[in-house]
């Protein structure tokens, strides 16, 4: 007999941004080779789970528009493999799922997958599965390849197709100021581009991350700034060149470094404290190149129930 919790519960799961997005050869499932380094930012969407007769997804907040609410949303197909896991067959346990967004959709933030692994987090204490971390990391592989990473957050070494993850050692705090775009960039498209510019000519591509490596157990964010990279960068430019300005407002506010994040079009500004973010967020905002501007710090931790368990 399933036992289930009679009050909603909230998870929380953060955004990302990829320090290195190393993109090596298409592999024949139509996935690319990546090595990347992704760090998780306090830049939130939350999900409050509720036991129901049926999935429901409602949304709220950042770009709630743009957000499907049926079986495509990756929320609804984390729900579908947790009723699996929980058994029971078509009388499976259903629930409603309520998300507020705080990280702009289709942004290269990975707020979808941010979305998925708080319903997996919800979901196994709603429905008491009590799955294993492993169990869960495994569930988030298979709904996609930046899942595993929002449920563990902090920062990691993804490889595969990202969704193979080794911690990495990072010391410090960074602070970034992050420029959400007037729209967004469909994540397939970006990498189809990518594929379409190295066909017909040689775009840069990243080298190693070893020194970038160095750097996060230095804890350095002067040391970190010139080794950001993204392999991305140059197909998000390409498909919306307005990215070149609001690449550069950054930098000329006094950012470290400014990177386009995963497959954008969301750009990433790194900082040296937090004042210097303060100062680079209200002078980017002023120059009217993006659409909204956000500080975030990182990295911090993966999806949590952020209300108290219930007593067993
Ligand atoms: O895994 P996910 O569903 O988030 O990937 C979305 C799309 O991004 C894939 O369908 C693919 O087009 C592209 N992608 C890729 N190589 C990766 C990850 C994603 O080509 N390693």
């Amino acid at each position: 007999m399933l036992h289930v919790v009679d009050a909603p519960l909230v998870a929380r799961a953060p955004a990302k941004v990829n320090l290195h997005l190393a993109v090596g050869a298409l592999r024949k499932d139509g996935y690319h080779e990546l090595t990347t380094v992704y760090q998780a930012l306090s830049l939130h969407d939350e999900i409050t789970v509720r036991a129901a007769d049926s999935i429901a997804i409602s949304v709220r907040g950042e770009g709630a528009d743009d957000v499907p609410l049926g079986s495509t949303n990756l929320v609804w197909q984390a729900a579908e493999l947790m009723a699996e896991k929980a058994g029971h067959g078509k009388r499976g346990p259903r629930a409603s799922i309520a998300i507020t967004k705080g990280i702009p959709v289709a942004g290269g933030l990975a707020g979808g997958s941010a979305d998925a692994a708080a319903t997996l987090v919800a979901l196994n204490e709603l429905w008491q599965l009590e799955l294993s971390r492993s169990e869960l990391l495994e569930l988030a592989a298979r709904l996609g390849s930046d899942v595993p990473f929002s449920l563990s957050g902090g920062t990691s070494v993804g490889v595969g197709r990202g969704e193979q993850l080794l911690p990495v050692l990072s010391r410090n705090t960074y602070h970034w100021v992050l420029a959400f775009a007037k729209g967004g960039l469909s994540t397939p498209a970006v990498y189809r581009e990518l594929d379409r510019l190295r066909a017909v000519g040689a775009p840069p591509r990243i080298g190693a991350a070893d020194d970038l490596m160095h750097a996060l157990a230095a804890g350095d964010a002067r040391q970190l700034a010139p080794l950001l990279g993204n392999d991305l960068q140059a197909a998000a430019v390409t498909l919306m060149p307005a990215l070149r300005r609001t690449l550069r407002a950054g930098t000329d506010a006094g950012a470290l470094a400014a990177i386009v994040s995963g497959s954008g079009p969301t750009c990433a500004f790194l900082c040296a404290d937090e004042d210097d973010a303060i100062n680079v967020s209200v002078e980017v905002s002023s120059t009217g190149v993006c659409r909204t501007v956000r500080t975030a710090t990182g990295p911090v931790p993966g999806a949590r129930l952020v209300t108290a368990p219930h007593p067993r």
